[in-house]
């Protein structure tokens, strides 16, 4: 197939001035961004699979009590000096992990929780005028290829507007950005029409977006709007729908499993799938889960959860 020279995805916004409530008391004082999969914070999950992908700018979206965030990405110069001391390159290069490039982290706030759309919105100068992923750092996709990357690969194809689906069960369609199909062959989905949350009876399909986006600067035009859509919010989802029109908009059926960081119940299933695919780690939960199975976990660790 020719590839068109379309304008490249340089930068990519994360939004991450969310309060995170369903983590509280863990995410009083810590963002729930920072909350750690197999050891390391969700956001550099994203921020890592972003730099995969190709992108060379980082744009937060940040909110009160979020510094540690920054703070995360930092050099951590005393650390290195102690680990060097001590001889422990392993541990040295865990930490070099989250260094990013000098000059390629930009920060903007979001000082009211209207909504992901106007959260996005808060970004519009730093983005300008290219096209930008959105990565939602609640969402955590286990792949061999990260997700954006996969991404970028079909927008190199396809250009416009793109977004990463999955199909959920009817009954979850209230939970997501929701497709209406002009055409689908299993991989890529032509987008006639998007809908936040709708109810099941009424969803269009029950293709549903994922925290992936890849999205031409003119959605800046229609977030500036300030519509409010489901919950009362600035729904991103209604701004994108608005681009159908004028600009290609596809959706993608990536090859990986996402998870739902952002519910306890996906954030431990996450936590035990990447718990599974480490080598280090693996043996002991296959053996841990093997006994769950059995019921013959000994009294004395029942103990903890009966205490709570
Ligand atoms: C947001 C978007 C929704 C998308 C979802 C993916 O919803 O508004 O369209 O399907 O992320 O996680 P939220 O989960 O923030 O309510």
């Amino acid at each position: 197939m020719s590839t068109k020279p379309f304008k490249p995805v340089r930068k990519a916004v994360f939004p991450v001035a969310g309060l995170g409530t369903r983590f509280l008391p863990a995410t009083k004082v810590m963002p729930k961004e920072m909350l750690p999969l197999a050891g390391k914070p969700l956001i550099q999950h994203a921020v890592e699979e972003a730099r995969e992908a190709g992108i060379e700018e980082l744009i937060f979206v940040t909110g009160r009590y979020k510094e540690m965030l920054e703070e995360h990405f930092d050099h951590q110069p005393e650390l290195m000096t102690t680990l060097e001391a001590r001889g422990r390159t392993d541990l040295m290069d865990r930490l070099k992990s989250a260094d990013l490039p000098e000059g390629s982290l930009f920060l903007t706030r979001q000082p009211k929780p209207l909504g992901l759309g106007h959260a996005i919105w808060c970004a519009r100068k730093l983005v300008g005028d290219e096209p930008f992923a959105v990565l939602l750092p609640d969402d955590v996709v286990q792949a061999r290829r990260g997700c954006l990357s996969q991404m970028v690969d079909a927008y190199t194809e396809l250009g416009g507007n793109l977004v990463a689906v999955m199909d959920v069960p009817r009954e979850d369609t209230r939970k997501y950005g929701v497709v209406d199909p002009a055409s689908d062959d299993g991989r890529i989905v032509r987008v006639r029409g998007l809908v936040e949350k709708p109810d099941p009876a009424k969803a269009p399909s029950t293709i549903s977006i994922i925290g992936r986006y890849i999205l031409q600067p003119e959605v800046f035009d229609h977030l500036a709007a300030f519509d409010r859509g489901a919950g009362g919010e600035i729904q991103l989802t209604d701004a994108m729908a608005k681009l159908i029109a004028g600009q290609g908009f596809h959706a993608l059926r990536y090859e990986g499993t996402r998870y739902d960081c952002g519910s306890p119940a996906g954030f431990l299933q996450a936590n035990l799938a990447w718990g599974l695919a480490d080598p280090e780690t693996a043996p002991a939960l296959r053996d841990f889960m093997d006994r769950l199975d059995r019921g013959t976990i000994p009294r004395s660790q029942d103990k903890a959860g009966a205490q709570r």
